[in-house]
């Protein structure tokens, strides 16, 4: 593994994203809330960049009709299809292979418990080091 130095922490606010390439592999480095974390810039759906996508939170609905969104700036939203990832993990939670247009039984279940979708984005581990952001691949 090479070790690459993404930038100086005080260049790398909270909100803020780094997109690199490394050996012909597509990245993106976040900063959220101070933790920072890599994605393979390339959704496991159909390949758009989907790091390019927008930052949002983990919408949740106890009900019908109300949705609550948490961990805002966590999740990334593809700018292709809208898949949705977690930032922290890479993971999805949602398997558009199963929504059709036929009535299903339906029950209401806390976000939290819904399984996970079998798409997951490459996560890259990212670290600080002598006050520089740091990867290895
Ligand atoms: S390519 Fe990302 S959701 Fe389709």
């Amino acid at each position: 593994m090479a070790r690459h130095v993404i930038a100086p922490v005080d260049e790398f606010p909270p909100g803020t994203r780094k997109f690199l390439e490394i050996d012909g592999r597509p990245i993106a480095v976040f900063n959220i809330k101070g933790e920072y974390f890599g994605l393979s810039n390339r959704c496991p759906h159909q390949g758009a960049a989907l790091c390019e996508g927008p930052l949002i939170g983990l919408a949740q609905s106890k009900d019908p009709g109300e949705i609550e969104y948490s961990r805002l700036g966590e999740i990334i939203r593809c700018p292709w299809h809208g898949w949705e990832f977690d930032v922290r993990t890479g993971q999805s939670y949602c398997d558009p292979r199963r929504f059709r247009v036929k009535a299903y039984p339906a029950h209401v279940e806390p976000g939290a418990s819904v399984v996970k979708g079998p798409y997951v984005a490459e996560t890259i581990p990212v670290r600080v080091e002598s006050n520089y952001v740091v990867v290895e691949l």
